[in-house]
């Protein structure tokens, strides 16, 4: 098969959701699906227990566990699926920014009971910069939830993307009997088993087909045929382009639990979701079809053998072939490397793979020279645009308590922040060093890891802080000046780059007034 039919046949994305709205339970349900697991339950494992999370190794041994999960390949109608796990935990929210900038798409699940919720909110606003396509899936109608155009309507709202319902339930909770799929004009009927596969379906192209009530009653089939002809009135005909460009959501409804809905989804999902797309450098657009291979890294995981501090990085394929053992330079470091041990990732196992296409991730071992956002290529030098770091809210004073560790200290960090586990300002004054993070469950772990990896100890300190924002300016003489007058609360991230680090809301709102000339960015991408 040649590079345009590997790239056709690739669909590489992700799935967000709140913690709990079933995230897990569908993929888990999609890999039973692709035959990439046989036995329910085995995905759960993956998932770090929000009643866990104080206790650290718990999460050390989800660590472990997510590295073989990270990627789930399989195959699905003469499709290769890559599916993206992207952590549920807050906390490693990050993480799952970085991983949509690998995806070509989403699939958003919602749950029926709790409608649109506050990490869904955040993930689609990544989703949205990127103008990733996403098709939702409203889960658990199997429970007594909300009404189904409330939801829609909130989707719309909260979400600020269109919906189009492809698929409409019949009840809901106790009295729920089942979808009518409007994709592919069929009626699924439902049946509360959490062990079957395949859902029966029922050919109903014409809705006024007496049929009908001869499988969900009259009252329902009445209601029915009112929804669907309201929803054909209000909502306009699929449009695959709106889909595309990240502005119209199709809607599946479903619940995961019991494996109902899911086949839909699938189904729809391999008809319409998006084969690799391309990706920019800071030069150029790179079509997936070009023959030269580049790809990205986006995911480091690190520590798997603390003894040789080997990490895997994640690469996502983003044109030409991947093949083992060739040279690839390195962009940043301008530096041609090879790399003989290439993994790609099928459900739970990892192979060693001689070849991958755009679309694919491969983990390539590593011992330090790869970070978040590294390109490679076979010799072209752009670098890849789009890993972009959020503005962090947490701030802790790193505090050395062991002065005769201090360049492991040094070391650990950088890699750390490599990692993207946090990020690290340096302020100009003093040099005194914060670390800046998503949730407080990031200092444990980076405490934890200092010692253990890197034999250094040290201690976060509280620090009054309420946001770091990058800062640049048309005008070099006002971010020189605005750089001296705000000397003390000036620090660079590990890239160098200014950052301004604000006290409190009302504070940084009356810099930002005062100081019109200077821009303030909330996410290091600008
Ligand atoms: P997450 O990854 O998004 O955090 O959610 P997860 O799949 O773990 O699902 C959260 C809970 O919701 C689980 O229950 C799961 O069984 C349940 N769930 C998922 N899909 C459905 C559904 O369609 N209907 C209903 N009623 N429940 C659903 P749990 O009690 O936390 O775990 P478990 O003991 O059932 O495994």
């Amino acid at each position: 098969m040649g590079l345009v039919e590997e790239i056709q046949k690739r669909r590489t994305f992700g799935i967000i959701s709140h913690p709990d709205a079933g995230k897990t339970t569908l993929t888990e349900k999609l890999l039973l699906f692709g035959g990439a697991i046989q036995t329910a339950g085995a995905v759960k494992s993956n998932k770090i227990d929000r009643h866990a999370t104080s206790d650290f190794m718990e999460i050390e041994k989800q660590r472990g566990i997510s590295v073989a999960t990270s990627v789930m390949g399989f195959d699905y109608r003469d499709m290769k699926i890559n599916l993206l796990d992207t952590p549920g935990h807050q906390d490693f929210a990050e993480d799952t920014y970085r991983t949509l900038t690998a995806v070509d798409s989403v699939v958003m699940v919602i749950d029926c009971v709790k409608g649109v919720e506050i990490q869904t909110e955040k993930l689609m606003e990544v989703c949205r910069m990127r103008a990733t396509p996403v098709i939702s899936f409203i889960n658990k109608l199997d429970r007594e939830g909300r009404d189904p155009y409330d939801l829609l309507d909130e989707i719309e709202e909260k979400l600020d993307i269109k919906v189009l319902p492809l698929s409409w339930p019949i009840g809901m909770g106790k009295t729920f009997q089942g979808v009518y799929n409007l994709y592919s004009k069929k009626l699924v009927l439902f049946e509360s088993n959490k062990q079957k596969l395949a859902d029966e379906h029922i050919e109903i192209t014409d809705l006024s087909d007496p049929e009908l009530e001869k499988w969900v009653g009259e009252s329902a089939a009445e209601q029915l045929r009112e929804d669907v002809e309201l929803i054909e009135g209000v909502y306009p005909e699929f449009d695959p382009e709106e889909y595309m460009a990240g502005k119209l959501a199709p809607v599946f409804f479903g619940s995961a639990v019991n494996n109902f809905g899911v086949q839909e989804l699938l189904d729809c999902f391999v008809d319409i979701a998006p084969q690799p797309k391309p990706r920019s450098t800071e030069e150029r657009e790179v079509e997936p079809e070009e023959n030269k291979f580049t790809g990205f890294v986006f995911k480091i995981h690190a520590n798997l053998d603390p003894k040789h501090r080997n990490r895997i990085a994640f690469v996502r394929v983003c044109s030409g072939k991947f093949a083992r053992g060739s040279n690839y330079l390195h962009v940043r470091h301008d530096k041609k490397f090879r790399f003989s041990n290439a993994t790609a990732f099928m459900a739970q196992q990892k192979e060693t793979i001689d070849e991958a296409w755009p679309g694919d991730i491969v983990g390539l071992y590593d011992t330090g020279n790869l970070k978040i956002g590294d390109t490679l290529t076979e010799g072209e030098k752009g670098l890849f645009k789009g890993i972009p770091s959020f503005s962090p809210e947490i701030f802790r004073e790193v505090v050395n308590l062991d002065a005769m560790k201090t360049k492991q200290m040094d070391k650990g960090l950088s890699q750390l922040m490599d990692e993207g586990l946090a990020q690290l300002f340096t302020f100009e004054l003093g040099s005194r060093k914060v670390v800046g993070v998503v949730g407080m469950l990031q200092f444990e772990v980076m405490q934890h890891r200092l010692k253990n990896e890197y034999n250094a100890t040290v201690r976060f300190d509280p620090i009054n802080l309420f946001k770091a924002c990058w800062i640049s300016s048309k005008d070099e003489k006002a971010l020189d000046a605005f750089v001296k007058d705000k000397y003390r609360h000036i620090a660079r991230d590990k890239e160098g780059k200014l950052v301004f680090m604000a006290e409190s809301r009302a504070w940084m709102q009356m810099v930002q007034d005062n100081f019109p000339d200077i821009e303030f960015h909330f996410v290091s991408e600008f």
